[in-house]
């Protein structure tokens, strides 16, 4: 299927590893221009394209300062951004008992700030018919105290990416979320093979293994495309079918 990507702009934040480095690589393979940057831009390297198809600068989505000066070159650059992934992210562990303030407003600053501040950001320079594609958590609708803060601060994120899809839908500009479960990135890097089976069994997960990060980009590069024209405010679940709601 021609997804009619080619030649159009888009901003994919966190594209050193995980999930961002394949969605990278595969708007990269459909004609995208993409901009990418992390707090360590030297690591988002080894894609498959020159610097007419590749911008990577440095971007922290917990410093305002950082996004602007990031949007405003990638405009300057490029014109108009079609596309935003914010799909930056990092995870405060722990329980209850044992998150501080810190962690929560870390957690909460990393996910629903972060995702705010760049979406604002960018809004100002898409053209009516962009796309916004958020990255979240099944906790976020299913939550569970084994991932405290993901589950509370992902569920916020899932009200802000519908919220945000009614908002700007006037101007045809579709904002959608793509829900993870457990998907094999640089966060987990390391873990010894036990660690994956034990995880897959404790969370009940049906498909019995972790997602590899293509099968998360794919269902970004959809939610991107044409061919979800018709879809906005939706929260798609990849997640080996773990999620137990309706
Ligand atoms: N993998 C999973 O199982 C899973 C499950 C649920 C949700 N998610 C979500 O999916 C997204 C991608 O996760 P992943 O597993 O691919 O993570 P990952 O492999 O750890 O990669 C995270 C990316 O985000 C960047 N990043 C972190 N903090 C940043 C900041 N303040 N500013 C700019 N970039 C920042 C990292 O680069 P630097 O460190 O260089 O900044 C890196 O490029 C995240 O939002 C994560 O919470 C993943």
């Amino acid at each position: 299927m021609d997804l009619a990507l080619a030649g159009e702009v888009a901003i994919v934040t966190g594209g050193s590893r995980g999930i961002g480095r394949a969605v990278v690589s595969e708007l990269l393979s459909e004609g995208v221009r993409v901009a990418t940057g992390s707090r360590h831009p030297g690591e988002c390297q080894g894609f498959d394209a020159g610097p007419d198809q590749l911008l990577v600068m440095p971007l922290d989505v917990t410093d305002a300062q950082s996004i602007d000066r990031f949007v405003a070159q990638v405009v300057n650059h490029w014109g108009p951004v079609h596309m935003l992934v914010n799909n930056a992210g990092k995870a405060y562990p722990g329980t209850f008992d044992t998150l501080t303030d810190d962690d929560w407003r870390r957690d909460i600053d990393v996910k629903l700030m972060a995702q705010m501040r760049m979406a604002r950001r960018v809004l100002q320079d898409m053209p009516d018919g962009g796309r916004i594609v958020n990255m979240t958590a099944i906790f976020g609708k299913q939550p569970d105290p084994r991932f405290f803060a993901s589950s509370v601060n992902r569920a916020a994120c899932t009200a802000f990416t519908k919220t945000l899809a009614k908002a700007v839908a006037a101007r045809g500009i579709r904002v959608n979320a793509v829900s993870i479960g457990f998907v094999y990135s640089g966060q987990w890097e390391g873990k010894p093979q036990e660690f994956f089976q034990e995880t897959v069994k404790a969370f009940s997960v049906p498909l019995g293994r972790f997602g590899d990060a293509s099968e998360a980009s794919h269902a970004v590069t959809f939610l991107l495309s044409h061919a979800a024209s018709y879809l906005t405010g939706v929260i798609l679940d990849v997640d080996g079918g773990m999620a137990a709601y309706l």
